[in-house]
């Protein structure tokens, strides 16, 4: 993965999008600051529509910024790169193609195959997945196939790994199986790690910042350090803090705080 850090920097960022059914328009983001770097992993939480795609697919160099600047190390970013892997909340496989050349797919394409093919072993083995790796993605289960396209971006050893609700899809066990993996995945690389998610629950566990973001116009509202070791414990007094903090900002703060 190398140990080349990065900073990536959200610098008065508005995203405006058009309304198709009238004159009207979307302020999916307005106003945004952000500094983010190697070593992170950032959890950006918040209601529907407050933009958190949009500043993964900003990231990723899927759309550009209607104002302001989105940049890696000063330089902005101008299209997608492999070095910033998006993972999408549905699993996004070639479903024409085997587990194993799924994995091997971007690798391929770039002509990086040969002499690599010992990663793609590595990444099945670390997802568990050997004994499948001649399966079709219709032969697994939403769990295996959420592994799948997670180590097919990591392939990549991106400098920024983007991830839109990787885990919304699966069931309770799974998913905090998979939360377990994606930290140690990222703890062996360290690197930035940006992750859209509805569960305040998961942002705290996997996080080492969370984002809380709002609405109408889409923007930041509460930037909250995680200040504790992993493995988190989901029932410490000082995880159940975050938790009331985050829901407060959320505006779900409850009878009792308010
Ligand atoms: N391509 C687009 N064209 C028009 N409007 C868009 C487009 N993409 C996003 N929007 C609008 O911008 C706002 C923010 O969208 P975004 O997808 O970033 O929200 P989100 O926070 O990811 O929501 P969710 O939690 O539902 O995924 C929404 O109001 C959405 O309708
Ligand atoms: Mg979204």
């Amino acid at each position: 993965m190398g140990d080349k850090k990065v900073t990536l920097k959200l610098d008065n960022v508005s995203k405006v999008f058009a309304k198709v059914e009238s004159d009207e328009v979307t302020h999916a983001l307005y106003n945004v600051n952000a500094t983010m770097e190697s070593g992170e992993f950032i959890s950006l939480v918040g209601p529907s529509g407050c933009g958190k795609s949009t500043i993964l697919r900003l990231v990723a160099g899927l759309i550009m910024p209607t104002l302001g600047k989105v940049t890696v190390d000063g330089k902005e970013i101008e299209g997608p790169e492999p070095n910033r892997g998006m993972v999408f909340q549905k699993p996004t496989l070639f479903p024409w193609l085997t587990v194993e050349r799924n994995i091997a797919f971007s690798l391929e394409m770039q002509g990086k195959l040969k002499g690599n093919e010992d990663k793609v072993e590595r990444m099945l083995k670390v997802i568990g997945l050997e004994r499948f790796k001649d399966d079709y993605p219709a032969q697994l289960s939403g769990g295996m196939a959420q592994r799948v396209a997670l180590v097919r971006s990591l392939i990549n050893e991106p400098e920024i790994l983007l991830l839109d609700e990787p885990l919304g899809a699966l069931d309770a066990f799974t998913r905090m199986n998979m939360q377990d993996e994606i930290l140690s995945m990222w703890a062996d690389t360290k690197q930035l790690a940006l992750m859209v998610t509805h569960d305040v629950d998961e942002a705290i566990y996997m996080g080492t910042r969370v984002l809380v973001m709002d609405a109408n116009p889409g923007r930041i509202v509460a930037n909250i350090k995680i200040d504790e070791a992993f493995p988190r414990d989901r029932s410490s007094a000082q995880f159940v803090e975050y938790r009331n903090e985050i829901l407060n900002k959320l505006h779900f703060g409850g009878k009792h705080n308010a």
